[in-house]
């Protein structure tokens, strides 16, 4: 218990000093940044890519869209928010701002760099057993620097901040396909988180084994 308190205070502190982060040009046109939330202690972590729009003016993770279809897929494997710890990748929305209107782009590679710090203190908090990459910029950022989405989703890489980690598509790249690809594409998703509960579960009957 007292455990999960200093896991929740820790982060709770990290992400009251990153609300007055600039060590990037996202800095400057954020409404808020989006730190992460979950249960601090969750032996799954879900790392997305960053904010969108929603996201930046309520300053909680995957609250738009994306984040109703990962939240649908979520609950077919049984898993609430209150499983798991999400965060993304960078913590404030990367935008272009034209004609005074804001329009959501990736993140850049200097973008993501600075921002690293913020996720790798969230990974050491949390120390998930799993680490789900939701998109190619978490997947290349955590797994590997040539991560192949179509080539590498759904399987199992070894990493030293978690035991595990995979990669599945973004539910942002799912909600742009259309008919059948959205089907199959949303399908992916399910199955992917379907094998990281299942990684999970295998993880914990190992950890107990050893002990006897
Ligand atoms: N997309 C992401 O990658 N993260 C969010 O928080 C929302 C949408």
């Amino acid at each position: 218990m007292i455990e999960v308190q200093d896991a929740a205070a820790q982060l709770a502190q990290i992400a009251a000093r990153a609300t007055t982060c600039t060590a990037c040009g996202l800095s400057q046109t954020r409404t808020t940044v989006v730190f992460g939330e979950g249960n601090p202690q969750a032996p799954l972590m879900i790392v997305g890519e960053g904010p969108g729009e929603r996201e930046d003016l309520t300053g909680r993770p995957f609250v738009g869209r994306a984040g109703a279809l990962l939240d649908e897929c979520l609950a077919e494997n049984g898993i609430t928010r209150r499983h798991v710890y999400i965060a993304n990748v960078v913590k404030c929305r990367a935008c272009i701002v034209e004609n005074g209107r804001k329009r959501n782009r990736a993140p850049t590679l200097q973008e993501i760099a600075a921002c690293n710090p913020w996720l790798q203190q969230q990974l050491a908090i949390v120390k998930p057993l799993v680490v789900l990459c939701l998109g190619a910029p978490s997947a290349s950022l955590l797994i590997h620097k040539n991560f192949r989405m179509t080539q590498e989703r759904g399987k199992f890489f070894e990493v030293p901040y978690a035991r595990y980690a995979i990669a599945a598509l973004h539910p942002a790249y799912i909600l742009r396909q259309g008919g059948q690809a959205f089907l199959e594409a949303r399908k992916t998703l399910v199955q992917d988180i379907e094998a990281a509960r299942l990684k999970v579960i295998e993880v914990r009957r190992e950890a107990r084994k050893t002990l006897f």
